[in-house]
């Protein structure tokens, strides 16, 4: 372990293996599943990670296209080299992916630095997501040999075109999962790709788009380019060549993508897991240990920067006068260890940018019948490091109760029953995650079959989804097009179009 630990921590691109997360683990087999999103307890991980996340990162490699014509040239060598890799046989394309995943655990150092470097997260946050970034590979390479012609999905004569071209435009706050994620994906279903990273973290999805070449797929196959944010980025997506569209991000960015594609005769194809406002409620029939664990994680890993994260917490009957569950959440909120991620010791990062809008209105103001239990204060010149915010009398209706804010605070809203919990969780417009806390077998049936989320989580943090076991994806306003979750079975199968064979495309 010492040896191995000494020998990777010369070479940025070796670091040790850590644990594989979900593809090649069985199911738990029960729904009290209690898996973890981050797991600060790998000392070899951390120790290394400690001398790298201030490695300086180079300049982004990727080509800024600056001209119309710069955007046609390069749909142009993507549509052209898309036969070539949808020809091969779906095996060899599999083989690939495989060695993708290869590739990207083989970098998990460089990935987990320039995940510090360039997005400001923490190593007990981006090591879990490089695992995730290798998880999607192996299990869409399965999936690609579902879809070969003649395999288990075309049983019903069902016959499978790859969009030619689909542009994958990944955020800022999962860039290496989410852009693997999306363009392995779209590799898988046959078809080729342009990844345009988000303009905070180019290095991040560079470093994906090198480990996929080094794994065997062809560079017009997977090009990698970055816009300006007006006139080149808008005609790259609008641009009729591009089939489909992957976008993870701000649900009025779906809303402006699928303006621009609007009128394609086969419809805009913006295929958007976007915004949440996501609940935690907790009865009297919980664990509040955990609960309060769980909702701590959920609310401020990653500083609550995830269209997953917890944002409220629904405190339901004697759970809400319980002045033991109340101080427990307060002292664990205090107990957060805010910082930047050189320092391996910190339980939460830097927001992106400093707090403007939304964000700032949420940290620093208080709608009626709202107090601060724990104040949110900026820590440093740097307007980016915050404490963070617990506040308590979240009013329905209100602001806080229905706005997405994305950063460090957590409100408190109080209900007399299960259903009065269900009601201001399913009020929001959107519907990304939620969960529950309560050992209730009654109670858990009746939150399950009427919490309108995507994601239902029982007796576990709301956050960190897992390939295969526990796929992702939004409900109601959280997602835009056919919607299948991410790391689940249709994932891939709907990058394409489906025809009964015989009848015209
Ligand atoms: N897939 C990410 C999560 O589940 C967004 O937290």
């Amino acid at each position: 372990q010492e040896a191995r630990f000494r020998a990777s921590a010369r070479d940025l691109t070796a670091v040790p293996t850590t644990r594989r997360r979900t593809a090649d683990r069985p199911p738990a087999g029960d729904r009290f599943t209690s898996t973890t999103d981050s797991d600060p307890s790998l000392p070899e991980v951390r120790a290394w990670a400690a001398e790298r996340v201030t490695a300086p990162v180079g300049e982004p490699a990727s080509p800024v296209l600056g001209t119309r014509a710069e955007v046609d040239a390069v749909v142009a060598r993507g549509r052209a080299a898309q036969p070539g890799w949808a020809g091969l046989p779906a095996a060899e394309r599999a083989a690939v992916l495989r060695r993708a995943a290869d590739e990207l655990e083989a970098r998990r150092g460089e990935l987990v630095t320039l995940m510090a470097v360039e997005g400001g997260k923490t190593v007990e946050q981006s090591d879990p997501e490089v695992s995730e970034a290798v998880d999607f590979a192996r299990y869409y390479a399965d999936r690609a040999i579902e879809l070969a012609p003649g395999a288990s999905l075309h049983t019903d004569g069902a016959r499978f075109t790859p969009h030619v071209l689909t542009l994958v435009t990944p955020p800022w706050n999962f860039p290496v999962a989410i852009p693997a994620g999306g363009v392995l994906a779209a590799l898988a279903a046959g078809g080729a790709v342009v990844v345009k990273p988000a303009p905070a973290v180019p290095g991040c999805t560079e470093a994906v788009v090198r480990a996929l070449r080094a794994a065997g797929v062809p560079g017009d196959v997977l090009q990698v380019v970055r816009t300006d944010e007006g006139e080149t980025g808008r005609a790259l997506v609008a641009h009729d060549g591009v089939d489909a569209v992957v976008l993870t991000g701000a649900a009025e960015t779906a809303a402006l993508f699928s303006s621009w594609r609007a009128g394609r005769p086969g419809g805009p194809r913006v295929l958007a897991e976007t915004s949440g406002k996501n609940t935690l409620v907790i009865t009297p029939a919980a664990d509040y240990d955990l609960a309060v664990a769980d909702l701590v994680v959920s609310a401020f890993g990653h500083a609550g920067q995830k269209c997953s994260a917890a944002s409220l917490v629904v405190l339901v009957g004697s759970a809400g006068r319980s002045r033991r569950l109340l101080r427990q959440l307060v002292d664990a909120v205090r107990s957060v260890r805010v910082g930047w991620p050189e320092d391996l010791g910190v339980t939460m990062g830097p927001v992106i940018t400093p707090p403007e809008g939304k964000l700032r209105r949420a940290l620093t103001e208080l709608d009626p019948g709202e107090r601060w239990l724990v104040e949110p204060r900026p820590l440093d010149d740097s307007g980016r490091l915050w404490s963070p915010g617990l506040k308590d009398g979240v009013a329905p209706g209100s602001f806080f109760h229905l706005t997405e804010c994305f950063g460090p605070v957590l409100g408190i809203m109080r209900a007399d029953t299960l259903d009065e919990a269900l009601a201001l969780q399913n009020a929001t417009a959107y519907g990304l995650t939620g969960g529950l806390h309560s050992l209730d077998e009654r109670e858990i049936d009746r939150w399950l079959d009427r919490v309108d989320v995507g994601n239902a989580y029982v007796n576990r943090h709301i956050t960190g989804a897992i390939v295969q076991r526990q796929p992702f994806g939004g409900w109601k306003g959280s997602v835009v097009g056919p919607g299948a979750k991410a790391g689940g079975p249709n994932y891939v199968a709907q990058l394409g179009t489906w025809a009964a064979d015989g009848l015209p495309a």
